[in-house]
């Protein structure tokens, strides 16, 4: 028996590995807990050499467990830091090889899940119904029910959950059935491509859809729901079928998106079947969804080709980063917005590495997970020193050479989770073939190694800068002292020039004055902007500034998104400035906060308390 290579499970998925999971669930909205039970079969990997099957669990009430539908000998194990509580079960006889035995699991969510949040009517936008939702990535799915919580193990689902609100799961919905007691209904969703844990997914409340595109559905509050399909509805079938041929076609039937409301924690989550997205996205402007070429694109790297465990997440964000830029630039039939979108990208890796040090373990390209939570560990780093890698091997062997190795990869790995070293090997052994022999001497002088364990910031490559050279021109204006700024500035640019132009006056040696500070938030229009991420970017040159004047509008943002890319930020740089009315803030605002948002936000502050264990 290999050992495991995921160092954030505590189960033997060396020994038996799930197949399949069946999830039938009530969505009890008064006690807020999923109850119920899963169904999980388990295939025996030795030959009667193991005889107790070790699952992850984190704060899960569990009532029983039945091995092959007969009471069982079974036991949740003490914490023991951020990999939770295992549950132990006996398998007195062990099984065969290849022999497959099911588990019957009994049990509730409690109100310790980090997984899930629930929202109030009161807190959704049309106050009409509650809403949950899940947030398993990347060692959440465990706090849902138990399992083997690795991205090695893969399984088909079925969800059979009980709501009196529409539900949303990452299944394939099956015609609901009406029948069940009370007020609630049956909805049914099948998984049959086999999927991590970390890609369980639901979601219920009052959800209405619409379409967006030939396979696609947006769904979201029946509020929101005009200005969503609005939104995406020009673009997805574009995206899609740029994605289909720089890879291969899609293979998970629906693609849809979720947009969920304002709590959620991330920019969007590659859910199979439902991408959830951060309402965010719905700007009204159709620039901000790059979130979704970036999520779809996971359809392939990271739902079917999964890193193999978290010390490996690189594989799955930088390819998902370097084909969301193919899709941009071919969408766009430009190449320049490839590098456009690469250059925002380096400004995100050149302040994760600042904001942890240029020597610190998260900033390498594979981290070592053993001990550590990997929501600590997350940053742009694996999405954009993986990008650079992946984009070096391409320039390396040439865009035309590199476009044949990007569908054997995929298919190869398909269904599968791998490794970096995994990843090298498929690599060289595509270009070893006599057609490649000129590249021979190229390959040989990549330095794996290098790349895989140097922290600090990758070799910059020369980007093509047609689309930033105009922002570099009006942050250079904004550097005299005397210019004055007209709104026609940035009239005609796109969300993303304004962005690099934000990011450019951010990093000027010198903060700007009170003054500068007002004067750009007024007549860029961006402290009244709809544009989250434009907002976000000036509030950090105001909070650099010390304008005071924009610190409502600060805490207003902070009350209202929960997005962790921005609420982090924010919060980061309003403690510095303010550290009383960060910590209200917070205060204020917590139960609004998804717990992963909660969590983090209370250590970056250093409010957490330490984890008893
Ligand atoms: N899979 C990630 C989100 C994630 C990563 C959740 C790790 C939990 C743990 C998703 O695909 C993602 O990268 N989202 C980005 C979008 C962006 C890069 C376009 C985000 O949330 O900002
Ligand atoms: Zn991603």
């Amino acid at each position: 028996m290999a050992p495991v290579r995921d160092p954030n499970t505590q189960s033997n998925y060396d020994a038996w590995r799930t197949r399949h999971t069946m999830a039938d669930f009530a969505v009890d909205f008064a006690a807020k807990c999923l109850r119920g039970s899963v169904v999980i079969e388990l295939e025996s990997q030795t030959d009667r050499a193991s005889t107790e099957i070790i699952l992850d669990s984190s704060f899960v009430d569990v009532a029983d467990i039945t091995l092959n539908a007969a009471p069982s000998k079974w036991e949740v194990k003490d914490r023991t830091g951020p990999s939770g509580s295992p549950v132990h079960i006996a398998v007195p006889d062990g099984a065969g090889k290849g022999e497959v035995v099911k588990l019957g699991i009994q049990l509730a969510t409690t109100d310790k899940c980090t997984a899930l949040q629930w929202l109030s009517p009161a807190q959704t936008s049309n106050k009409k119904a509650p809403f949950m939702f899940s947030q398993c990535q990347a060692i959440h799915a465990r706090s849902i029910f138990p399992c083997q919580d690795t991205p090695d193990v893969k399984s088909t689902y079925d969800f059979v959950i009980r709501s009196p609100h529409v539900v949303v799961a990452s299944g394939v919905p099956l015609p609901e059935a009406t029948e069940a007691a009370g007020d609630d209904k049956i909805y049914k969703f099948r998984q049959n491509v086999p999927i991590p844990s970390y890609l369980f997914a639901l979601a219920s409340g009052d959800i209405a859809s619409a379409p967006i595109g030939r396979c696609s559905s947006v769904c979201t509050g029946p509020n929101e729901l005009k200005a969503s399909q609005w939104e995406l509805e020009d673009d997805m079938d574009k995206f899609l079928d740029a994605a289909e041929k720089i890879v291969f076609p899609y293979r998970w039937g629906e693609y849809n998106v979720l947009v969920l409301p304002p709590s959620f924690p991330y920019g969007g989550m590659e859910n199979p079947i439902f991408t959830f997205a951060t309402p965010t996205i719905i700007s009204g402007d159709r620039q901000n969804i790059d979130v979704i070429a970036h999520e779809l694109a996971h359809s392939w790297s990271g739902n079917l080709v999964t890193n193999g465990s978290w010390e490996h997440f690189w594989l799955n964000e930088g390819w998902t980063v370097y084909l969301e830029r193919r899709i941009l630039a071919s969408i766009h039939n430009n190449n320049a917005y490839f590098d456009f979108s690469a250059i925002i990208g380096w400004k995100h890796l050149e302040m994760s590495v600042e904001e942890f040090g240029a020597d610190h373990e998260y900033t390498k390209l594979c981290i070592n997970h053993k001990g550590i939570d990997p929501d600590d560990a997350f940053s742009s780093v694996p999405y954009e020193k993986g990008f650079h890698f992946i984009y070096s091997l391409d320039r390396l062997v040439g865009r035309e050479n590199f476009d044949k190795f990007i569908p054997h990869y995929f298919a190869k790995w398909a269904n599968k989770s791998l490794d970096s070293y995994e990843f090298k090997q498929t690599f060289l052994d595509f270009f070893s073939t006599p057609e490649y022999a000129s590249l021979q001497g190229k390959l040989a002088e990549i330095d794996w190694e290098g790349r895989f364990y140097t922290p600090g910031l990758p070799p910059k490559p020369e980007f093509d800068t047609s689309l930033v050279d105009v922002c570099f021109q009006l942050a250079g204006k904004w550097k005299q002292k005397d210019f004055s700024p007209s709104s026609s500035d940035t009239s005609s640019w796109t969300g993303n020039q304004v962005l690099v132009f934000l990011n450019l006056v951010q990093n000027f040696e010198e903060p700007l004055t009170v003054e500068q500070s007002q004067s750009m938030g007024k007549v860029y229009g961006l402290a009244d902007s709809k544009n989250v991420e434009l907002k976000a970017a000036y509030y950090q040159i105001a909070m650099r500034a010390k304008d005071t004047s924009a610190y409502p509008g600060i805490v207003e943002l902070l009350g209202e998104v929960g997005r962790m890319k921005f609420v982090r930020t924010l919060f980061r740089s309003l403690t510095k400035v303010d550290r009383d009315l960060a910590v209200k803030t917070f205060e204020k605002n917590r139960d609004f906060y998804h717990p992963i948002c909660r969590a983090l936000v209370e250590k970056d502050l250093g409010l957490a308390e330490a984890e008893s264990s």
